[in-house]
């Protein structure tokens, strides 16, 4: 079990929770190796273990650090990276090109051409500008590169519409406008330096119901056999995406992999048969799914503020800056006082954050013991898109991050330091 109580004490993946707080100080983001492994081996037994042709990409954007894309490879599984700095982090984790897919709607000419140099092993092709570009940049570096189209499969994802990618209205992908699609089909069949795979979606995140990606799966399908019959071209690869749902809550539901994998993956074959063609190599792309459960953010308790008849506030050292989800999307969350884990609650207490704005408030009415400035407050399942999306706002330094296992404890990334957040700027004294 990665969660237990010890002495009033959460303990996460055999570690004191309060232990390490002391130890690399808060806010702090703590990763239990053994709860992502679990998670990797979940995926696989219900997907590449169990089809033959078929790879998972993690998508480096809910986590990606130096040791946590050490572990995706010792996993043996893929990388989706949608930047230069998320190829760069891959490069600095020495993750083998051949298996990162390069994905993103504006990719620069700086992050094709490093992308080109480093071999990664797929592009996923965004839009018609980018196949130009592309094989222009790969005619000069004389290199042949391997793409897919992500289209846009015009269904709505059943989740919040920020975290919503593939609908009609969308700044993700390519049309499947008759005019637009099919010359750029063409295009990249045709392109010299270019070797043309297949169609890519992404039709949302946090996914409990299977309908999106079904339907996504169709669209796809049906383009497969279309590109066959109008170009006589045998698509080899379709990859279906990430998207599928964690558990924030406990009233949340979480779908095991099975529940949208098997039914993908018989479509597909059912397809396939019923029309003579050959599986394409089939690919996802999860990220949220193999980290957010498996990290915990914690924070000490400083100031409250009792509002008589209206509500009792607790503030953390961090916030917002830490975990945007909240503020952004509406997020919920659940926590506990590290240090009283297992003492009754007492009272009802809203978290809120240290940073200058109203929506900084991490969980509302939160039934809890009672709670004392220097308590430590365990936020649950923050694992993905939090230290991802972390930010300098109000000058408040990124947290540091710790993996755990068995007992055993490592600092994988360092807390940000003062000058560290300075670094970059100049002196304008002469300028102004
Ligand atoms: N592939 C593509 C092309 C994507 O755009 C995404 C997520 C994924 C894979 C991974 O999706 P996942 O399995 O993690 O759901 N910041 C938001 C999530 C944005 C996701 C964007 N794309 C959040 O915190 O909820």
């Amino acid at each position: 079990m990665t969660k237990s109580v010890q002495n009033h004490h959460l303990m996460w993946d055999g570690c004191d929770t309060v232990a390490l707080a002391k130890k690399y100080g808060t806010p702090l983001y703590v990763f239990s190796v053994n709860e992502i492994v679990k998670e990797c081996q979940n995926i696989k037994a219900a997907f590449t273990e169990k089809y033959p042709n078929t790879r998972i990409a993690y998508a480096s954007k809910a986590f990606s650090t130096i040791a946590m894309l050490q572990l995706i490879e010792k996993e043996g599984l893929c990388l989706d990276v949608v930047s230069g700095g998320e190829l760069y982090t891959a490069i600095a984790a020495n993750f083998p090109a051949e298996r990162i897919e390069f994905n993103g709607n504006n990719k620069s000419i700086e992050e094709l051409t490093l992308a080109l140099e480093y071999g990664v092993g797929r592009i996923i092709v965004d839009g018609l500008q980018e196949i130009d570009l592309l094989q222009k940049i790969a005619q000069e570096k004389n290199k042949q590169v391997k793409i897919l189209f992500r289209i846009t499969p015009e269904v709505k994802a059943a989740t919040h519409d920020f975290i919503s990618t593939g609908q009609k209205d969308s700044k993700f992908g390519i049309p499947l406008d008759e005019e637009i699609l099919w010359p750029t089909i063409q295009k990249a069949i045709d392109a010299p330096n270019i070797h043309f795979l297949g169609f890519h979606f992404h039709v949302g995140s946090q996914l409990a119901d299977n309908a999106a990606h079904l339907a996504a799966a169709k669209i796809a399908l049906d383009l497969v056999l279309a590109v066959k019959e109008r170009c006589h071209y045998e698509v080899q690869e379709l990859n279906y995406g990430g998207g599928f749902g964690v558990k924030y809550l406990p009233s949340d539901l979480r779908q095991p992999y099975s529940y949208f994998l098997t039914p993908l993956m018989e479509l597909t074959e059912a397809f396939c048969t019923a029309h003579q063609l050959t599986r394409p190599t089939i690919v996802i792309e999860p990220g949220r799914s193999i980290v957010a459960e498996a990290g915990i953010s914690l924070h000490t308790i400083g100031a409250i503020k009792e509002l008589p008849g209206i509500r009792k506030y607790a503030s953390i050292d961090g916030g917002m800056t830490d975990n945007i989800r909240p503020g952004l999307y509406q997020a919920k969350y659940t926590g506990l006082l590290a240090n009283k884990a297992d003492l009754p609650n007492e009272e009802v207490v809203t978290i809120s954050g240290k940073a200058c704005e109203s929506t900084d408030i991490l969980t509302k009415d939160l039934a809890l013991p009672k709670v004392q400035t220097g308590d430590i407050f365990a936020t649950f399942s923050t694992g993905a898109y939090g230290y991802s999306m972390a930010s300098n706002y109000n000058k408040l330094a990124i947290p540091a991050v710790v993996f755990v296992k068995d007992g055993q404890d490592a600092l994988v990334v360092k807390r940000q330091s003062y000058e560290q957040m300075i670094q970059n700027e100049c002196s304008a004294l002469a300028f102004i």
